[in-house]
């Protein structure tokens, strides 16, 4: 949500800065702009619409310098216009900074600024930080240099509140760039002659592979040769330089027409990553020595809540299913928006799982703090190594799924998924389950990778499929039990990308008022594998049948064959019935792709959306 990159340096900035730009677009592309320091100033443009637009401005007029600020927005105050655009300046015009985040209090701040007399010429919060620290600096007229630029950072942050990651640059001081962070993600990327601060390290890797992560309340000053971590208040903090744990294509499109088919056909191997030395069959379990709990903390836990936002919570309800039905405990699920806030009665040995790609979604941040504060174990699931939720939480397991930059999210739902089914497993052979049991819950494990290849080859055919139902105006998703947050994430896959409306359901409720919505142009996707629930799975589809809607419907090879019942049949491998929605959820998410290229939309930008949701 907004991305920032930041350069100092002994190469050209502006080409480093728009090629950063392009890597952090996922992460918002209402609008862009940058600030360099030249010669004779500094230099700002900005411009509405797509990173190609400010390109395109930068390349007819195109200036030397080694250091400046850039941003790519997804607006929160004030329309996408070249005005609201960042960087903003301060009222001197000398002073210039990106933002990521939400100042709360920036009526207040703007009120008071605009009786002394200053003028602002957009509708965002970040142009009132700006000129609340040029304020500051022209009071602290007895400093100078470096340091009267980081008083008056310093002292303007101190009257914020509300979020922010923010990269500040002085037009009198060239090749220096002060960034600070409160709620929102910063990184900073080491080269010997130059430094970076960007929102994601992905971004970073074609030109270091060495970060620091900063924390909240971190104030960094960054020079060619040198950079100077403090906390805000001005002492010397502990941080640790870390290699990033992906290599620079990870992060590039390769031969794929988005990011987003790329990453679903990646999955083979995101589930191989999951997995890597934590399945131990000798002892039929799972290895994951991060949840830093020992076999008995584990074996006495009472309750496991799962909190989470989008995909990552419907992976999170796809876990409950595998832990209930391996380890016999209770799980329940809750947005993260929704437990942050809410009076949830909570017993001693309950663990909390947080789930989340970014590792920066402040509802999920948020509630990971609300079940600290009261006293609970926090455990995350994430992708981010350094993310601000890997680091706050009480330990987790990271889910090594490499870099997700197309925004609808694919590969990371299968990478918690194979986690939770992971976590099942090692809490089932805590309690009750057999070493027999859990040697069939490996086999079929290691049996996914080939299994969800067999499925992406048939990208063609539900390519078909899609562009037949492409002009649909609604699609329902139905699944039962594990595959019902499969139909769920079906739908939101449909909905993000091609902006068709989507529901899903659990299929039992059809009959309890969303049969009203059946009709002949209304496509069903029934999700039926052969599992205990078959049968009543097909009298689902029975009942759109006769009501003339058409049904896609989802199955598995093998079995008794009633697909002639629907009108489009996906015929995928079956596996156990624990680890199926793992594999249900790979030709939906084909679906969703395919009938959003049919219609032409912007897959991997969809309208409105930004990956990483960093505000609340
Ligand atoms: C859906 C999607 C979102 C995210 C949600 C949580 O395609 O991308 O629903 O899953 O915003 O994001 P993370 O996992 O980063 O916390």
């Amino acid at each position: 949500m907004c991305g920032i990159i930041a350069y100092v340096g002994d190469r050209e900035a502006q080409p480093i800065l728009l090629d950063g730009l392009s890597r952090l677009e996922y992460r918002g592309y209402d609008s862009a702009g940058l600030a360099v320091h030249t010669a004779g100033g500094l230099r700002v443009q900005k411009k509405a619409g797509r990173i190609a637009a400010l390109s395109a401005a930068v390349a007819r007029q195109p200036v030397s310098s080694t250091s400046g600020i850039s941003h790519t927005r997804w607006a929160t105050h004030g329309e996408p216009t070249d005005a609201n655009a960042h960087p903003h300046l301060d009222q001197s015009g000398n002073i210039a900074l990106v933002h990521n985040g939400v100042i709360e209090n920036f009526h207040e701040l703007k009120q008071a600024l605009t009786l002394q007399g200053h003028v602002f010429h957009s509708a965002t919060d970040t142009e009132v930080l700006a000129h609340l620290i040029g304020e500051h600096y022209e009071k602290l007229a007895t400093l100078s240099g470096v340091a009267r630029l980081s008083a008056a950072v310093r002292a303007a942050l101190g009257e914020v509140d509300g979020t922010y990651g923010i990269a500040v640059i002085h037009r009198d001081l060239p090749n220096v760039v002060i960034g600070a962070r409160r709620g929102s993600p910063l990184v900073v990327g080491i080269g010997a002659t130059e430094k970076f601060l960007s929102s994601d390290a992905a971004a970073l890797a074609p030109y270091t592979q060495k970060v620091v992560y900063l924390k909240d309340f971190d104030f960094v000053t960054l020079q060619p040769g040198q950079f100077d971590l403090q906390n805000l208040g001005g002492r010397d903090t502990d941080y640790e330089i870390k290699e990033l744990d992906f290599k620079p294509e990870a992060a590039e499109q390769g031969a794929f027409a988005h990011f987003m088919l790329k990453e679903i056909f990646e999955q083979p191997e995101t589930i191989r990553n999951a997995m890597r030395g934590r399945v131990d069959k000798d002892t039929a379990t799972a290895h994951l020595g991060g949840l830093n709990l020992t076999g008995e903390q584990l074996r006495d836990l009472r309750r496991i809540i799962v909190l989470g936002c989008g995909t990552a919570l419907y992976a999170g309800m796809v876990g409950k299913h595998m832990i209930e039905n391996a380890a016999l405990l209770p799980v329940e699920t809750d947005f993260s928006s929704e437990f942050r806030y809410r009076n949830t009665p909570l017993e001693n040995d309950t663990l909390f799982f947080v789930v989340s790609q970014s590792g920066e979604t402040a509802d999920t941040l948020g509630a990971l703090r609300e079940a600290q504060r009261k006293g609970h174990r926090a455990l995350g699931i994430c992708n981010n190594v350094g993310s601000t939720i890997a680091r706050e939480s009480d330990g987790g397991v990271y889910m090594h799924a490499g870099p997700e930059i197309g925004v609808a999210a694919t590969k990371s739902f299968i990478s918690q998924a194979t986690v939770f089914a992971l976590l099942a497993l090692k809490l089932g052979r805590l309690r009750h389950l057999s070493a027999s049991a859990g040697g069939e819950i490996i086999e079929a494990l290691e049996k996914l990778p080939a299994q969800v290849e067999v499925i992406l080859q048939q990208s063609d055919a539900i390519k078909n499929i899609a562009e037949k139902y492409a002009d649909s105006r609604s699609m329902l998703f139905f699944g039962r039990l594990g595959n019902y947050p499969v139909a769920l994430e079906g739908a939101l896959k449909m909905k993000e990308i091609s902006y068709l409306h989507a529901e899903g359901y659990p299929s039992s409720e059809l009959k309890h008022g969303v049969i009203a919505l059946i009709d002949k142009k209304t496509p069903s996707v029934v999700i039926a594998p052969h599992d205990s629930l078959y049968d009543k799975n097909m009298n689902s589809l029975q009942e759109i049948k006769a009501r003339c809607g058409p049904v896609i419907c989802l199955t598995t090879c093998g079995g008794r064959d009633t697909g002639h019942l629907a009108d489009e049949v996906i015929k995928i491998p079956q596996t156990l019935e624990l680890l199926q929605p793992i594999l249900n959820v790979v030709p939906l998410q084909l679906l969703a792709y395919h009938t959003a290229a049919a219609l032409g939309r912007d897959i991997d930008k969809p309208r409105n959306l930004a990956k990483s949701v960093t505000v609340e």
